[in-house]
């Protein structure tokens, strides 16, 4: 049977072969191996380890959705050394009641058994109270981090405040880290949270990244995917891509992989501007995307949706990837020109290779971006891999339904 639309894993692996990639560069998953370091988000990480020698209180990390908060906390957690307890929650819509059995369960303290509904804090308080004494007494420090804590209700804030209370003379006997959103920093400004306020040893707020530490981002994210040649990206969609993602790594990620996949849907070796344009189109608000234009572009991007060009009754492969129908229609063109699919391999040797680097446009875009992989280098040609899209053969239109 013909599949009536690629998943979404099939289709970035095929465009991974063709820019001769081990794997696609943009995924949303944490992978540590992408990991990048920007001064900011080394800073963040700083503040996390400043806040476990500390002795106690709030740590508070904030930052816009997708700016690598959570990124930073797992790289603060491969560095937590072995005499520190950690307790993590990321799911903080919790009751008073229940956030105290989390954090049990997570320090691995036991509690006694209660009737559903029956149970109280001091059910938990107490034993999590010994637990923290007495891992104290054995030169242990423990960490509470709560991710997403702008979801925090305040009498639960007011119980991680009152958690803080424990203390030896010389220290407080619980650490909390509190990660979330922009708002929680106005959370705890309020006034009926100020001796929480009071409480807090150190703040950061993760900024975007900036138009260079994109740019670095993007080259970076390549490189770990296997790029060794000049990137596809030609150096003005950089500044685009900054501009329409603000700088938040994972907006950077949703568009860079949309924008690879449209580069190999038309048969391109290189994203241009207006490919970006298009891939944001489908990624993101058409709003946020028609704000960061400047008017000459907006018009021109008006009068192309008036044209019926978007997404006007194509619904092919909506189910894999929603929200591309020119992308599918694509796809399904080149899949109608591609041989039937032959597994396992199409002879390298029949198709022609790609070279990246003999692009004019790569050059130039290289030269301009001051790209060490420099327009000057050898021509690079893509492994054989890399071919042109042999794609699999999809279901017409009308069975796609
Ligand atoms: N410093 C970074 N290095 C590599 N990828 C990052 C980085 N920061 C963010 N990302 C990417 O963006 C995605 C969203 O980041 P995340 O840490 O979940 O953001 P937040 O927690 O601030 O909402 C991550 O899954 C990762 O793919
Ligand atoms: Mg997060």
């Amino acid at each position: 049977m013909v599949p009536a639309a690629f998943p979404a894993a099939m289709l970035r692996g095929m465009y991974a072969d063709y820019f001769g990639l081990k794997q696609p560069p943009f995924s949303i998953a944490p992978d540590p191996h992408y990991l990048f370091m920007s001064e900011r988000h080394r800073e963040a990480l700083a503040h996390l380890l400043y806040g476990l020698g500390s002795g106690g209180g709030f740590v508070l990390l904030t930052g816009e959705i997708g700016a690598g908060k959570t990124t930073v906390c797992r790289c603060f957690l491969e560095q937590i050394p072995k005499r520190c307890n950690v307790a993590y929650i990321f799911n903080p819509k919790l009751t008073v009641v229940e956030l105290m059995r989390s954090v049990c369960d997570e320090f691995l303290v036991p509690y006694p058994e209660r009737e559903p509904g029956a149970a109280t804090v001091t059910d938990y308080l107490d034993p999590l109270n010994a637990f923290l004494l007495r891992t104290h007494g054995v030169g242990q420090n423990n960490v509470l981090i709560i991710d997403e804590a702008q979801s925090l209700s305040p009498d639960v804030l007011e119980q991680l405040r009152l958690m803080t209370n424990l203390e030896t003379h010389e220290r407080k006997l619980l650490q909390i880290i509190l990660i979330g959103q922009p708002e929680l920093r106005d959370m705890v400004a309020q006034p009926g949270l100020q001796q929480l306020a009071q409480r807090v040893i150190a703040r950061f707020h993760l900024e975007a990244l900036t138009e260079r530490e994109t740019a670095q981002y993007i080259r970076h994210r390549l490189a770990v995917a296997g790029m060794t040649g000049p990137i596809p990206f030609l150096g003005d969609t950089l500044q685009r891509i900054h501009r329409l993602c603000r700088g938040v790594p994972r907006r950077i990620n949703l568009l860079c992989d949309r924008a690879l996949l449209g580069a190999y849907a038309s048969g391109k070796v290189v994203v241009d501007r207006s490919i970006v344009d298009k891939a944001a189109r489908e990624v993101f608000d058409a709003s946020e995307v028609s704000a960061s234009m400047p008017a000459t572009s907006r018009r021109k991007a008006l009068r192309l949706a008036l044209a019926g060009g978007l997404a006007i009754g194509l619904v092919v492969g909506a189910a894999a990837f929603a929200g591309a129908p020119w992308l599918m229609e694509r796809l399904r063109g080149r899949a109608a020109m591609a041989p039937a699919p032959v597994p396992s391999a199409t002879p390298a040797a029949s198709v022609p290779r790609v070279n990246l680097a003999s692009s004019p446009a790569v050059a130039a875009s290289a030269a301009a971006s001051g790209s060490s992989d420099a327009a000057s280098a050898a021509p690079t040609a893509i492994s054989p891999a890399s071919a042109p899209p042999a794609v699999p053969a999809l279901a017409p239109a009308s069975q796609a339904h």
